[in-house]
């Protein structure tokens, strides 16, 4: 598979193969999320008329979201969507163990193409968690997505809402600032990605385009915590280098060994942004036309 765009922007591009860390930190991450593998198919539910028959997910990754959409509604078929082959083979894995295989059917695919040809004619919701962003025209995805989607059809949209924090906020390594630090230097070298889509949803044509946030925090207090964020600052850790003084590099290094031997009780907390934004009802409906009270 070829791709025509540059990967000059932070998080930008499908999943290189050689990332390996990337997807137990997608499996962690939904393991870590809590309710919001819950509150968000039940956003989408009460957005929808009927139960969906067919989902989509954009950009699926390891399949969390595809995991949860199954979860959460038993009789949907769902297509999952990457361009990262080693991420499918992952997801599929993760269907058949859960025993959802049947209803689960991965498609390696460019978002940045015509991705919409893969799809059944109607699509009742779609789906797309943390990739978004990632696309080289964004705009274009969500005009396709509302192309798909029958009218009436909900699109959800998932994307990390800021800058992480840290508890305590000196990493416990008496280097008071060193959280502050860590996240201005990240900043720097363009890190959190983060995106808002409001605009671009109503621009698109979708309508009740509502945005929430989800608080996400992930403590070392669990073992799964502690390797979340050893991976989380061991990432980081790599955009840095340059950023930091070389004391608190030291001292950011003891935290991550701290964290991979399960000896730390550090919290980082980080929200999600969630968008739900329905397809109009008739075709051809401005989206100002078409605005309605909201859920
Ligand atoms: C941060 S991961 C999120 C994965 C998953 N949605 C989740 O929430 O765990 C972003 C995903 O988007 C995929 N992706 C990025 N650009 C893509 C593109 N142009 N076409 C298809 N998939 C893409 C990546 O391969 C990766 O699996």
């Amino acid at each position: 598979m070829t791709h025509s765009h540059s990967h000059t922007r932070p998080g930008h591009g499908p999943a290189r193969a050689d990332d390996t860390g990337l997807a137990e930190l997608l499996d962690l991450d939904a393991a870590l999320a809590g309710s919001l593998f819950s509150e968000v198919p039940n956003a989408a539910s009460e957005a929808l008329r009927d139960a969906p028959s067919i989902a989509v997910d954009l950009g699926a990754g390891t399949g969390t979201g595809t995991l949860a959409l199954a979860n959460r509604f038993l009789g949907t078929r769902i297509h999952s969507i990457d361009a990262s082959p080693e991420l499918l083979e992952r997801l599929s894995a993760a269907a058949t163990n859960a025993g959802i295989g049947d209803r689960v059917e991965p498609h390696l695919v460019d978002l940045d193409g015509d991705w919409p040809a893969v799809l059944p004619d109607s699509v009742d919701l779609a789906w797309a968690a943390l990739s978004p962003h990632h696309v080289t025209d964004p705009a274009r995805v969500l005009r396709q997505a509302l192309g798909v989607l029958r009218p009436g059809g909900v699109f959800v949209a998932i994307e990390l809402a800021g800058a992480a924090r840290y508890y305590p906020e000196d990493l416990a390594t008496g280097r008071a600032g060193l959280g502050d630090r860590i996240v201005s230097a990240l900043a720097r070298q363009g890190y959190p990605v983060t995106a808002e889509w409001t605009a671009a949803l109503n621009s698109a044509g979708f309508i009740r385009v509502e945005r929430f946030e989800i608080p996400f925090t992930a403590s070392a207090r669990t073992t799964e915590g502690a390797r979340y964020l050893a991976l989380q600052l061991a990432r980081n850790r790599t955009h840095l280098s340059d950023e930091l003084a070389a004391d608190d590099l030291a001292a950011l290094d003891a935290v991550i060994a701290a964290l991979e031997v399960d000896d730390s009780e550090l919290e980082q907390s980080q929200s999600r942004a969630i968008w739900i934004a329905v397809t109009p009802e008739h075709q051809g409906l401005s989206a100002s036309d078409a605005k309605g009270p909201g859920r």
